[in-house]
């Protein structure tokens, strides 16, 4: 990959020269400078993919640099040179941890080789310690559950577009699982071993945001003390999420249509474009063509990210996955406490019909909630919170008011809202509707309710 990073440690100036003229056509990224001491300030301020350095020098000579580096920044490569070939020296240096040894008449071709196997290697660590990381994070390794029609369809569309290479926007109201669709692409993709990197765009000043994504050169603005690498640097090979899109300024909105033309970036404070190679994936909860009628969205850019659009409908729309989310949330919630909980019908019917405008992440946190607050084995309908038991009266009291009734269908409505309000408590059922127990049975048999949710108290 070129614009790799490597900084020449020599007080011998001709020598810093002849290295960096031939390092230089190779594409490389190559400082120079004389001393130790400028390394060692070099070293803490740029990220440096390898330091080449001689041994004799003036001050920090070159062994002492390199326990330096060992201790500062241990996956940097170091490559030690010297004028002349001396065993001793050179098993010194590579007990000390440097990389190799290089005697300075060498050909050309062998430098190269050297110093392409040393990029190779910090390239490698740099990625198992990410890799590492991620493995850490379980959450990029969550089940993603659904039978319905409609996740069936976004599931189909994952699968077909993992493979390929294209930008994809993924759009669905908070909560429905945008950021679990982007990372199941990513997992399938060519892409599955390099990083998955992501960043809310919402969530940071414009200042702070453009930084992040593309980086940012030493003294480009107060506190930027040293070269930063941006996130588009760091996710090179993999993925690179971008959620709520929506959210970011036009001035932002520029610089990422330049990332999907040109494939490059330019560090803030910079001027020389870095090629990345990534593929990008945007999320957003908002209206973006309305955005993009309203100028507040650049067109050009919503069509550049619109390539593939992947729609996750908000799960009111598709209620048969419901249940199945709910068994899945509470055998992970159940993991946890050691046993497994089951829950009632009545409480499932009620989690079935309510709107959810939190979607997925709502349902996960009110299974969660009811399994700590249920000591026992089974979740029941007081477990949930008023917002969902309340729900459903609510929505039969629209369709009594919306629909002209029967006397019987409305007897049918008054009944089951009246047992749903007292929680098919006997008792109390039967005082509010101003009958007797016997009454009430006969005419839960009559239409077709279960006797079994009553309750004797
Ligand atoms: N189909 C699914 N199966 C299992 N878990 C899901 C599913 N959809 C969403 N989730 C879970 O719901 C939670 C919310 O998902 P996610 O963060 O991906 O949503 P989002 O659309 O990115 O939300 P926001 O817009 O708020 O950022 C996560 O814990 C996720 O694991
Ligand atoms: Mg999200």
């Amino acid at each position: 990959m070129a614009g790799e990073k490597i900084l020449i440690v020599d007080d011998e100036k001709s020598m810093c020269q002849y290295l960096s003229i031939m390092l230089r056509k190779e594409g490389y990224d190559v400082k120079t400078v004389h001393n130790g001491k400028k390394a060692l300030q070099e070293i803490k301020e740029s990220s440096l993919d390898v330091v080449i350095t001689d041994i004799r020098m003036e001050g920090m000579d070159g062994i002492e640099l390199l326990g330096a580096v060992k201790e500062t920044n241990p996956s940097l490569p170091v490559i030690i040179m010297t004028a002349y070939a001396s065993t001793k020296t050179a098993i010194d240096a590579l007990n000390r941890g440097a990389f190799h040894y290089l005697i300075k008449r060498a050909k050309n071709d062998e430098i190269k080789m050297v110093i392409r196997n040393a990029l190779d290697l910090h390239r490698v660590k740099n990625e198992n310690m990410f890799l590492k990381k991620q493995l850490k994070k379980k959450d990029d390794f969550k089940e993603i559950i659904g039978k319905s029609e409609e996740i069936q369809g976004v599931f189909n569309l994952v699968n077909k577009v993992a493979e390929t290479d294209s930008t994809i926007l993924i759009s669905g109201e908070s909560g429905t699982g945008k950021e679990l669709i982007a990372k199941a692409i990513h997992y399938r993709s060519g892409r599955a071993n390099a990083p998955f990197v992501s960043i809310n765009c919402g969530a940071l000043p414009e200042n702070l945001l453009e930084s992040e994504l593309f980086g940012h050169v030493k003294g480009s603005f107060t506190g930027a003390i040293r070269d930063k690498d941006g996130m588009f640097k760091v996710a090179s090979g993999g993925t690179f999420f971008l959620d709520e899109v929506g959210e970011t300024t036009l001035a932002i909105q520029v610089k990422l249509l330049r990332v999907l033309q040109e494939r490059e970036i330019i560090p803030v404070g910079g001027t020389a474009p870095i090629k990345v190679d990534v593929r990008l994936i945007a999320a957003t909860n908002a209206d973006l063509e309305k955005a993009v009628k309203e100028e507040r969205f650049r067109a050009d850019l919503y069509y550049r990210l619109n390539v593939i659009p992947v729609v996750i409908p908000p799960l009111r729309d598709r209620r048969d996955d419901i249940p199945l989310l709910v068994e899945h949330f509470l055998h992970i919630a159940s993991g946890r406490s050691g046993r497994r909980k089951t829950i009632s019908r009545e409480a499932m019917e009620l989690l079935t019909a309510y709107d959810w405008p939190g979607n997925v992440r709502e349902l996960e946190n009110i299974v969660e909630r009811a399994c700590i607050l249920q000591e026992g084995d089974e979740i029941n309908v007081e477990d949930l919170p008023d917002k969902v038991r309340h729900h459903s009266q609510e929505r039969r009291k629209v369709v009594m008011q919306e629909t002209q009734m029967t006397l019987d269908e409305l007897e049918k409505e008054y009944l089951v809202s009246v047992l749903e309000e007292t929680n098919w408590q006997k008792k109390k059922a039967s005082a509010i509707l101003g009958i007797n127990a016997s009454t009430l049975y006969r005419k839960i048999q009559r239409y077709g309710l279960s006797q079994d949710r009553l309750k004797d108290q």
